[in-house]
């Protein structure tokens, strides 16, 4: 079994502005995720079969959908899994089209996804008890050209993230 997800993938130059909004959490505030680790999750998938992930695997290079450009402007913060993010005001409808088509491979491999709607959202750090204030930052512009298939393992200093799979986004 593997425990997947597809996800956004920050390149470089994003990677290096989460970096200076990461450096203006508390230092105190729960725990930080690792920069490596950052990423907006597009649909979990959880624990699957060797079988299910080769799957996927064929049936993701058949989505089709167009590169697109999303704008990281907010940060916020979620109660119940005490998560600390940052957000994107607008959903591209690209970004929309794309989460239907994964889930709709997903849901043809048996699988049940969360019924909650999509939030797109990069989660930068875990375990904050109670909500921080905003974090101020000029917006990220985010240039995205392809999805990836991820597995996730636990280790004992926390996730590790492997990429099964990635796919290019294409124009029509
Ligand atoms: P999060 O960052 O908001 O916690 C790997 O666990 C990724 O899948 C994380 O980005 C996590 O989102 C997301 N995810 C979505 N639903 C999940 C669930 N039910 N259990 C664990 N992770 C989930």
């Amino acid at each position: 079994m593997a425990r997947l997800f597809f996800a956004l993938w920050p390149d470089d130059i994003v990677r290096a502005r989460l970096t200076s909004v990461m450096d203006q959490l508390p230092e105190r505030l729960g725990r930080r995720v690792p920069l490596r680790n950052i990423h907006i999750t597009l649909v979990f998938l959880g624990e699957v079969t060797e079988d299910v992930a080769q799957g996927l695997l064929g049936d993701a290079s058949k989505v089709c959908a167009e590169p697109f450009s999303l704008v990281l402007d907010h940060s916020g913060w979620w109660r119940g899994p005490r998560v600390v993010w940052l957000g994107a005001e607008a959903v591209p409808e690209p970004l929309a089209h794309l989460v239907e088509q994964i889930s709709a491979v997903a849901r043809s491999h048996g699988l049940q996804l969360e019924e909650r709607p999509f939030r797109a959202h990069l989660t930068i750090a875990r375990k904050v008890a109670r909500h921080p204030r905003p974090i101020r930052f000029a917006p990220i512009h985010w240039q995205i050209n392809e999805f990836c298939l991820m597995e996730s393992t636990q280790q004992e200093n926390g996730s590790v993230y492997d990429v099964r799979g990635r796919w290019p986004l294409t124009r029509g």
